[in-house]
Parts: structure tokens; C-alpha cells; sequence
């Protein structure tokens, strides 16, 4: 799909993406770089990073790849320090690195539950406090105008509760926390944006197969009205509009893009009968004696 904004609208920007080697992250390494940006992609394999810069370059993108584990804290380092050093400067950190599988509670290790805190929400802290002189107003290579901004990748999961994902939502409820607490602080001293993105259910992604399998999928639309499918797409757009200058006055919120899934619930009584049968309640309290509940009607 065509995108609606200008070409141009991150020319000369720098964006790092943890976890842009694949899925969601590299779609808005890909938009990124369509709408002017020079982007590094940091990832664990290799092999996922290769094809994915060569598949970049071959748009025209400027981009470099860069191996790391956002558990390591040497390597969010030695990954910012090569970005300033091939980019000369920072303007977009992207936190989408993230670990998930689907995991009963009682099944799941204190060492598996720590695995998914360290990914999305210690790695995440961790990124933005190694990029933190780089992205802050009159850091190096940025002039003293404005500061950087920081997108992390967040989920919907633990606004109610979702099963078998106990890790995940705690994760993410911590990664939106941060993005919180770190517009407050770092949007007040050093004019950086922090916001994050709670994407749906997006096709064509790891954590689409791996935690919803079609059949499921399938299920789910009969009796979720709005259950549909995003695409990275979506999200990608999102990030480039919270980004750029579009956001300018945008700090400290999680932009939901999951086309109001969320929100649904099946109905509890048909449409047709609502009317109705609100009317008939209505009708007897009206007419029901003080202090008598309807149901003894
Ligand atoms: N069910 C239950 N526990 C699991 C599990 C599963 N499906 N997968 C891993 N674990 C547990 C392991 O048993 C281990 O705990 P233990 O030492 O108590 O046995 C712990 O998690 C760490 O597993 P390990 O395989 O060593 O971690 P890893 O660093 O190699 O992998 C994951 C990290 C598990 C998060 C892996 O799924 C991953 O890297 N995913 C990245 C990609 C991804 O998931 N993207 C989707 C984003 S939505």
C-alpha cells in the first residue's frame, strides 16, 4: 500500500530498531527508510540480518546491520556506538525486539518468565538509557534544537488480563510504564519524545503463528465483530506519524492500532432484542412497589 505521507517526512533522520531484522520492526525499518530515514537494524541472527539489509538496500534504503542481544548490555553499547559512528548521529530508537510463546502459568519457569522481563521491558530500559546522551538536545552530533525521540513496541495484552501469556503482559505493562515515566523525565530535561505502539493481532508475523494459529483466528471472528487482522503496515504508519514531526506535541502515550479489538466482547443479547426487552424492564420497575427488586416481578 501507498503511504499517505510525504516522501521526505524523516529525511536526514537516523533511526536505530532493535528486532529490525524481522517482522513488525523491520516493516518500520522498511517505511523509515522510504520516507528519508538511514536506519540500523540490531538483531541476534545473523543470517535474518543480512537478508534483510540486502532487501533494504535493494529499495534504495540506507542501512546498515548490526549483530546484539538487548539482554547484553555491551552489545546495546557497542550497536549505538557503531550507529553514531557509520550515521554520525541518532534520532529514532525503535524498541522492538521481543521474546513470546504461549505458556500456562503453572508450566511456566521463573527462568522463562524472567527471559520475556529481559527481552521487552529490561531491554528495552537498557537501549534507551545507552542512547540517552545520543538522542538528548545537544547530544553529539545533533544541534542544540531539538532532542531525539524513542518508540517502544507495546501490546494490549495486560489491559484486562490474557490467557497464558502471565510473562508478556507483565512485559509490556512494564514497557508502557517506561514510556511513561521516561516522557516525563526525559521529555521535561532533554526534549525527547517517548511514546509507544500496542499493535493487534498483525498477519504475517512470528507472534501471530506462534500465539494464534489460523484455526483460532477463525474462531474468534464469529463471535468478535471487530476480530480482524492488522498488517505491519498499520503499524509501520503509526510509527512513522509518532516519529515525525506529525507527532511533534505527541509524549507518553501508547497509541493503540488494533482497530478497537480490545474492546470487544461478545454480545450478551441480540441486537434485535435489546430494544425490547429494555423497554419491558423499564415498564416493571416503573411499576414495581418500592424496594421490590424486578426479578420478583
Ligand atoms: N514454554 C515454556 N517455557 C519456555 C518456552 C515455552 N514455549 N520457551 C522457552 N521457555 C523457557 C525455557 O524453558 C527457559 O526456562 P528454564 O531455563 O527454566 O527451562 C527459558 O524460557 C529461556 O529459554 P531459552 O530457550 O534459553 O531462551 P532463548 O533466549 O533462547 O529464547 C525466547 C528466548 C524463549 C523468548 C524465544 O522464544 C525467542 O527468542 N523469541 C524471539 C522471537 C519472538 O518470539 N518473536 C515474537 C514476538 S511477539
Amino acid at each position: 500500500m501507498e503511504s499517505p505521507f510525504k516522501p521526505d517526512i524523516l529525511k536526514g533522520k537516523v533511526a536505530l530498531l532493535t528486532g529490525g531484522g524481522s517482522g513488525i520492526g523491520f516493516e518500520i525499518a522498511t517505511q523509515f527508510g522510504k520516507h528519508g530515514a538511514s536506519v540500523a537494524i540490531m538483531g541476534r541472527r545473523k543470517q535474518v540480518l543480512d537478508s534483510a539489509v540486502s532487501t533494504l538496500q535493494s529499495q534504495g534504503i540506507r542501512v546498515i546491520g548490526l549483530e546484539g542481544d538487548v539482554r547484553k548490555k555491551e552489545d546495546a553499547m557497542r550497536v549505538i556506538e557503531s550507529t553514531i559512528k557509520h550515521f554520525g548521529r541518532l534520532d529514532i530508537l525503535v524498541n522492538a525486539a521481543a521474546g513470546n510463546f504461549l505458556v500456562n502459568a503453572e508450566d511456566l519457569s521463573p527462568n522463562g518468565f524472567r527471559t520475556v522481563m529481559d527481552i521487552d521491558s529490561v531491554g528495552t530500559f537498557t537501549m534507551c538509557h545507552e542512547a540517552l546522551k545520543y538522542l538528548k538536545k545537544g547530544g553529539p552530533g545533533r544541534g542544540p534544537s531539538s532532542g531525539g525521540t524513542i518508540l517502544n513496541i507495546s501490546a494490549t495484552l495486560h489491559y484486562t488480563a490474557s490467557w497464558y501469556q502471565i510473562h508478556v503482559s507483565a512485559a509490556k505493562a512494564a514497557v508502557d510504564s517506561i514510556t511513561r515515566s521516561l516522557a516525563l523525565e526525559w521529555g521535561t530535561d532533554y526534549d525527547i519524545r517517548v511514546n509507544g505502539i500496542a499493535p493487534g493481532p498483525i498477519g504475517d508475523t512470528a507472534g501471530m503463528s506462534k500465539l494464534a494459529p489460523e484455526e483460532i483466528g477463525k474462531k474468534r471472528e464469529e463471535y468478535m465483530p471487530l476480530y480482524k487482522l492488522g498488517e505491519k503496515w498499520d503499524i509501520a504508519m503509526a510509527a512513522v506519524y509518532l516519529a515525525s514531526d506529525a507527532g511533534k506535541y505527541i509524549n507518553g502515550t501508547t497509541l493503540i492500532v488494533d482497530g478497537g479489538l480490545w474492546l470487544s466482547r461478545p454480545r450478551h443479547i441480540p441486537k434485535e432484542a435489546v430494544k425490547q426487552l429494555s423497554r419491558v424492564v423499564e415498564r416493571r420497575s416503573r411499576d414495581a412497589p418500592a424496594g421490590l427488586p424486578t426479578s420478583k416481578l
